[in-house]
């Protein structure tokens, strides 16, 4: 193993246990953690899946630097809770090490030798600044705005001809991936990159692995899990065909419960009503129009849920909602209020994603709803969360109630409620 020539006097005895030194408690590193270690590149880019070591990887290197060669490194992470987080490993890793002193106010570690571990978050740049530097480890690194390297980071690194590590899920195709195609360009020497799916990683448990596997919907999967860099507006809706079918029978069935979702038309898009056979999962109807008033719109709406008799129809209460809610309630139909915002949106449209992935949902093969679900995409936010919608100039009426239907059909009888 290469990475001890770095430690020439030291193996290990016990490879479960610390590795570094007597003192410095560490984890072995795993295979995958092991070749980025022993690779030689001054700057290394890590993409791998969620849980796969990235972190514990960076710790061991950064450690290796500041106790074993003395140098000055920096831990930069994107948030403030996470760079507590890592703080907190950091201080464990070191706090039984003679002559080690912990200021807990600057957030440094100045080890027995002269190494010196700083942690930062990212959070805001212009509070980054510094003298040079041997060692930087950008954890999370395509959650950070690019100038955190460019204009912060390299420089840092250029009179000391230091080192960096970049450690991170995929972002989309953001100036974290264009560092991953420097670190596969033979031409760039001091590159290098590697990418590893969170499979690869010895610490994750093959049912474990299964179990996300089925609750997490592909495009997700993709970026968190495959470490694969996708369209920074990727399709959400895969499979969609597959799900698609004509409508079952045109008249509710003795024994069958139904769950209805509705969107409302706002100035140039269309109120859709989609209703759900929640004992198979079988759209059932789906009905859009716009332009009649709200009045007329609700008389439609009451027909459609006088002949489904759905026992819940989930209905978007934002804005316009409210006082179509507040009157049909009036009227005495089982209408709820599904209030969207950037929290309760991603798990109702990942729920429809993923039930049509795994054909828990049979939809009506409509054109709009089929074509509509195709359009839809998503984008990654700089805290790693989704945002759905549809593209500009595109609707999603539909997509949106056939996803509350779906979603009602799950908490159909039980006292659970949306936020
Ligand atoms: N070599 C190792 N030996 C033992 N445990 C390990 C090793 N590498 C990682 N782990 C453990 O696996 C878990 C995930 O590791 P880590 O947090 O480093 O992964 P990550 O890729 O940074 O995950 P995330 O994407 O959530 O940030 C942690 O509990 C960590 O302690
Ligand atoms: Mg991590």
């Amino acid at each position: 193993m290469k990475i001890f020539s770095r430690m020439p006097k030291w193996r290990p005895k016990n490879p479960t246990e610390s590795y570094l030194s007597t003192t410095i408690r560490l984890k072995m590193p795993h295979p995958g953690q092991l070749q980025i270690l022993n690779n030689p590149a001054r700057f290394k880019v890590l993409t791998c899946g969620r849980r796969w070591g990235k972190s514990e990887l960076g710790i061991i290197d950064i450690l290796i630097a500041a106790h074993l060669e003395h140098k000055y490194c920096w831990w930069i992470a994107p948030s403030y809770q996470m760079a507590e987080d890592i703080w907190s490993d950091l201080v464990n890793a070191v706090k039984d090490l003679k002559d080690v002193v912990i200021s807990q106010s600057k957030r440094r570690i100045n080890l027995p030798k002269g190494g010196v571990i700083a942690v930062r978050s990212a959070h805001n740049p212009d509070k980054l600044r510094g003298a040079g530097l041997d060692f930087a480890v950008l954890d999370e690194a395509s959650r950070m705005p690019a100038r955190i390297w460019h204009d912060v980071i390299r420089p840092m690194l250029a009179t000391t001809r230091g080192l960096a590590r970049f450690l991170s899920t995929p972002n989309g195709r953001n100036w974290f991936w264009e560092r991953h195609r420097d670190g596969l360009d033979p031409l760039k020497e001091e590159w290098a990159a590697f990418q590893f799916h969170t499979g690869q990683s010895s610490h994750v448990e093959a049912a474990e692995l299964q179990s996300l596997r089925d609750s997490t919907p592909e495009h997700v999967w993709e970026c968190e899990y495959e470490a694969k860099f996708t369209d920074d507006h990727g399709q959400v809706f895969r499979r969609i065909s597959a799900a698609a079918a004509p409508a079952p029978y045109h008249q509710p069935q003795p024994g069958h419960a139904y769950v209805a979702g509705v969107d409302w038309g706002r100035s140039k898009d269309y109120t859709a009503i989609a209703v759900l056979d929640a004992s198979n999962g079988k759209m059932v109807a789906l009905e859009r129009f716009n332009q009649v008033g709200w009045e007329l719109q609700r008389d439609r709406l009451s027909q459609i849920v006088k002949k489904w008799r759905p026992q819940v129809v989930w209905a978007e209460a934002n804005s316009i909602g409210e006082p179509n809610i507040d009157a049909l309630v009036r009227q005495g139909l089982p209408v709820r209020r599904f209030y969207t915002n950037a929290k309760s949106k991603a798990p109702l449209i990942e729920s429809l994603a993923l039930a049509i992935e795994r054909n828990d949902i049979t939809l009506l093969d409509d054109p709009v709803l089929l074509g509509e679900l195709a359009d839809y995409r998503f984008d990654r936010l700089s805290n790693g969360s989704y945002r759905y919608g549809a593209p500009p100039g595109s609707h999603d009426d539909t997509v949106i109630a056939a996803a509350l239907a779906w979603y009602g059909s799950k908490f159909i009888g039980s006292a659970l409620s949306f936020a």
